[in-house]
């Protein structure tokens, strides 16, 4: 496709905005974000070398992991053309940006392999139990020997009684849907844009709704199955909730 002509300061905005309306949603994430590196330090023994982050939207993550580790080489993956094109626009020309289809069994090779970490954040309730099932496969492939899979998104804690467990929305979480809606019908105003957004909504339309939920327990058997060697929790806010899974 070929790249349009964004203003960078527009971009900027609808990149800090995007930040902003995720901390709603999970205001734990800077927490999530120190914790994921502290893990995959440890178990690498040193910074990762390569690092390739799952439904990756505009690319906020992905450049501040690109920050955080200066010698690794980022690589962001997403389908969303909108939200592509506001990565590529957003983020500087060493980090990787990947268009594929986490549903296609394609994926895997237009990402490449030997990563050291592999991230899906907030993303994996967009896809269907069995399409997680084919991602941890593919995943667990995708990464080196020793390699990390985090996966964070809203998971249940199976560890508690079910009257005991988080599953009403944080009180944040209104505000972030609101600026959720506004954020997109934002880019409505914006000629460069609307393309993109009717292709968006092409891409979408046939899909089933974004919210699938399974617990922590869930993923992990599922992680486990897939070939990874030790899956568990790696972090947990409420009813968010980060796994971990080694190769
Ligand atoms: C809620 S956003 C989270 C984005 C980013 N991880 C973050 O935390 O800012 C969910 C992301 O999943 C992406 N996504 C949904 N379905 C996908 C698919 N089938 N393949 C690739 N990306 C997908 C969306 O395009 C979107 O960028």
């Amino acid at each position: 496709m070929t790249p349009i002509a964004l203003d960078p300061a527009r971009v900027a905005g609808w990149r800090a905005a995007w930040d902003a309306m995720m901390l709603g949603f999970v205001p734990g994430l800077p927490a999530l974000e120190r914790v994921i590196a502290t893990a995959v330090e440890a178990v690498r023994g040193a910074p990762p070398a390569r690092v390739l982050d799952l439904g990756g939207g505009p690319g906020v993550f992905a450049e501040r992991m690109a920050g955080r580790w200066p010698d690794a080489a980022v690589t962001l993956l997403d389908v969303d053309p909108v939200l592509l094109e506001v990565a590529r626009a957003g983020l500087p020309p060493e980090i990787g940006v990947v268009r594929a289809d986490l549903t296609s069994p394609a994926w895997p090779a237009a990402a490449g392999g030997g990563y050291d970490l592999v991230t899906v954040v907030m993303t994996v309730h967009y896809l269907t139990p069995a399409v997680i099932r084919s991602l941890y496969a593919a995943a667990r492939d995708a990464l080196a020997p020793g390699g990390l899979l985090v996966v964070a998104d809203l998971m249940p804690d199976d560890g508690l009684p079910e009257v005991m467990r988080v599953l009403d929305p944080g009180p944040g979480e209104a505000a972030a849907e609101l600026a959720w809606a506004q954020w997109w019908s934002g880019l409505t105003a914006v000629p460069e844009i609307v393309g993109l957004l009717a292709a968006r909504a092409d891409l979408f339309r046939d899909r089933p709704p974004a919210g699938f939920t399974a617990d922590l327990g869930w993923h992990a058997a599922v992680a486990r199955a897939a070939g990874f060697r030790e899956a568990g929790a790696l972090w947990r806010e409420g009813r968010h909730a980060a796994l971990a899974a080694r190769r």
